[in-house]
């Protein structure tokens, strides 16, 4: 099923735009008639996505950098816009807490919490008549990972998660609404490894509900909703694409 909202006229900004569920949403909000800003620090890639689709602006870009986050929202103003910001950059990795240097934990938190909070925060600047923020979090924000070690991006998920209801209601009367996608399974670079290993792929489908992981374009139908007016009266929640993980 292809799915559209009309958001011509709109302006949205991805981060993670590079490859796996934000360069998917790029696609997606660009299809719908929005101009995309894509960022990432892999440029040639962004390129390449730009070069297939007319409406995909390109920005080198790295999340954890003050100034690169200022760049980005300047591309969006450029355009007319923030209205719509997709924070997607992220990345996990799993090793056992009791492993895990103090480093490698303010790392994944850096990009994975802080710069969600540096995008929000510079792109609601940019927003005098309001817009949408859509931070993609995790089933992993809602619960640990158990078997799974990874306590650092857990503990990033998790702070997205409240972040997002902290900053929906924070600023719900600029007319800024910020909500979270906590997607299951999904494939992506952050993904390929584990489902190519057949004790992790059955592990997914026997935990899963729905009994396999997701397709990308079964996310689509949240961020269409999130990020056009079908949501105006909805900020500060979690929707869980899952596949029924969290409901158990
Ligand atoms: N796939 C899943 O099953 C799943 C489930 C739940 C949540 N998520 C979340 O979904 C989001 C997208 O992940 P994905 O699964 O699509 O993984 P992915 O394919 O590995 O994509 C991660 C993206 O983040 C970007 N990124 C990482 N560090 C960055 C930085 N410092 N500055 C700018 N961009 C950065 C990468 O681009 P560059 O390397 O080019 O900078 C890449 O575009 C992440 O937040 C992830 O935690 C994924």
């Amino acid at each position: 099923m292809t799915l559209t909202a009309d958001l011509s006229g709109r302006v949205a900004v991805v981060t993670g735009a590079s490859s796996g569920i934000g360069r998917h949403f790029c696609s997606l909000l660009s299809r719908s008639g929005a101009t995309v800003v894509a960022a990432a620090r892999r440029l040639e890639r962004l390129q390449e996505l730009a070069d297939g689709e007319p409406g995909i602006v390109p920005q080198a870009c790295d999340v954890t950098q003050a100034d690169d986050v200022a760049r980005l929202i300047e591309t969006a103003i450029v355009h007319g816009g923030p209205h719509v910001v997709i924070n997607a950059a992220g990345f996990g990795e799993a090793t056992p807490a009791a492993e895990t240097s103090i480093a490698d934990f303010q790392r994944t938190l850096e990009v994975d919490l802080t710069a969600t909070f540096a995008v929000a925060q510079a792109a609601a600047a940019a927003m005098p008549e309001g817009g949408s923020i859509i931070n993609i979090a995790s089933i992993l924000g809602l619960s640990g990972s158990w078997p799974v070690t990874q306590a650092a991006y857990c503990a990033a998920k998790g702070g997205v998660v409240n972040l997002t209801r902290q900053l929906g209601a924070e600023w719900a009367r600029d007319g800024i609404r910020v909500n979270a996608i906590a997607p299951g399974w999904f494939p992506s670079e952050q993904t390929d490894e584990m489902f190519a290993n057949e004790r992790s792929l059955s592990w997914v489908k026997r935990n899963t509900p729905v009994g396999r992981p997701g397709r990308l374009d079964e996310l689509d139908g949240a961020l269409l909703l999130l990020s056009s007016d079908a949501s105006s009266y909805i900020t500060g929640q979690i929707l869980a694409v899952d596949g029924g993980w969290t409901a158990h």
